[in-house]
């Protein structure tokens, strides 16, 4: 095998919606708007090589440096929408090797923090071969989009909003924009301990949950209620309003296995331990007071949310009553973080 020309090494977070992307419409655009906070140790390291050899336009993908076939038809597509903006895909051989921080089958979907990490390789290597191009984190947004849509939101750290909104002129179906800067403090340090209900594959991928959302008979009034809640949400964020939230994620977490359960066919992706685990929070944040409060993706892993300040008084519950409701009493605790970055 010849030597690599160029080489980018770019490392990128997963991240979790509280105001969930449901439904797709044209290029992996939003039939809705969606806001989510970046991971902190859930993240994706990608190398991509150029090499010059008989192979040119095509690609080779290594995870943890073996070669994994499953994901080459995503892969695949995704360069070939990008393609026609970034020219050396046809004129070179790559070589993508990525690595996850978290276990493929512990229920955290890598499609985001991996989507991301690639489009930040192939705008590193676009400015390489390019020198006189500069890629902004915008486009990068836009070519994470087209990988997987939640992935957009992965291309910044903190919280991000993603899909148009009137009441903001500068979001977009297209890309994600950062909300950082309007922040209370006490969403600036948010925990998400995730709460292993089954590491399985789920039975329905989310493209085909994405699918079934056309002509849902609900779609009118999710894409109305996500919007309030995204509008909502902004609001909470800034002031600071745990209540506000913590009843908005619950709200956005529970509609979306509704929709799942109301899509034809009908499915559900929640467990019975997931139902378990969402009453003991419940009880526990009655009982107790402390800010508290749960979210889910489309699966049946729980994901708890408090502020920093509280982790230390609800550390003991956290082990005695929720752990022995994981499977393989699995935790995995992460937190908001800082983004992606070049390695
Ligand atoms: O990016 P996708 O196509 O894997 O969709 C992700 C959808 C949810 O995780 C369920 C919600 C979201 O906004 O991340």
């Amino acid at each position: 095998t010849s030597q690599p020309i160029y080489s980018a090494t770019w490392q990128s977070p997963s991240n979790l919606a509280i105001v969930k992307y449901w439904g797709k419409k044209g290029q992996q655009q939003p039939i809705n708007p969606s806001v989510s906070f970046s991971l902190s140790k859930a993240v994706t390291t990608t190398t991509v090589e150029l090499i010059l050899n008989d192979n040119r336009g095509t690609f080779s993908f290594y995870l943890n440096n073996e070669e994994k076939l499953s994901f080459r038809d995503k892969i695949q597509r995704f360069l070939n929408h990008l393609g026609h903006e970034i020219p050396f895909i046809q004129q070179y051989h790559l070589r993508i090797n990525s690595s996850n921080t978290f276990p493929h089958s512990s229920g955290i979907a890598s499609s985001a923090s991996a989507m991301s990490a690639l489009a930040f390789c192939l705008a590193d290597l676009h400015q390489q071969v390019n020198p006189e191009e500069k890629i902004s984190r915008q486009t990068i947004s836009s070519w994470a989009r087209i990988g997987s849509g939640s992935a957009a939101r992965s291309v910044f750290g903190g919280w991000n909003l993603w899909g148009k909104l009137p009441e903001i002129p500068e979001s977009s179906d297209f890309y994600a924009i950062q909300l950082t800067d309007k922040i209370h403090p006490l969403f600036q340090t948010i925990q998400d301990d995730i709460l292993i209900v089954s590491g399985k594959r789920k039975s329905i991928s989310s493209s085909a949950g994405h699918d079934l959302m056309h002509g849902h008979p609900y779609q009118q009034g999710r894409i109305k209620q996500a919007h309030n809640n995204t509008f909502l949400l902004l609001q909470y964020l800034e002031n600071g309003d745990w209540e506000g939230f913590s009843n908005l994620a619950e709200n956005e977490a529970l509609s979306l296995h509704a929709l799942m359960m109301s899509s034809n066919p009908a499915y559900t992706l929640m467990l019975p331990n997931s139902l378990a685990l969402i009453n003991k929070i419940k009880a526990f944040r009655q009982k107790s007071g402390l800010p508290v409060t749960f979210t889910l993706d489309a699966g049946p892993n729980i994901h708890l949310l408090y502020p920093r300040e509280v982790k230390n008084k609800i550390k003991t519950w956290e082990e005695e009553e929720l752990k022995p409701l994981c499977e393989n009493e699995t935790i995995i605790c992460d937190h908001i973080g800082e983004g992606p970055r070049k390695i």
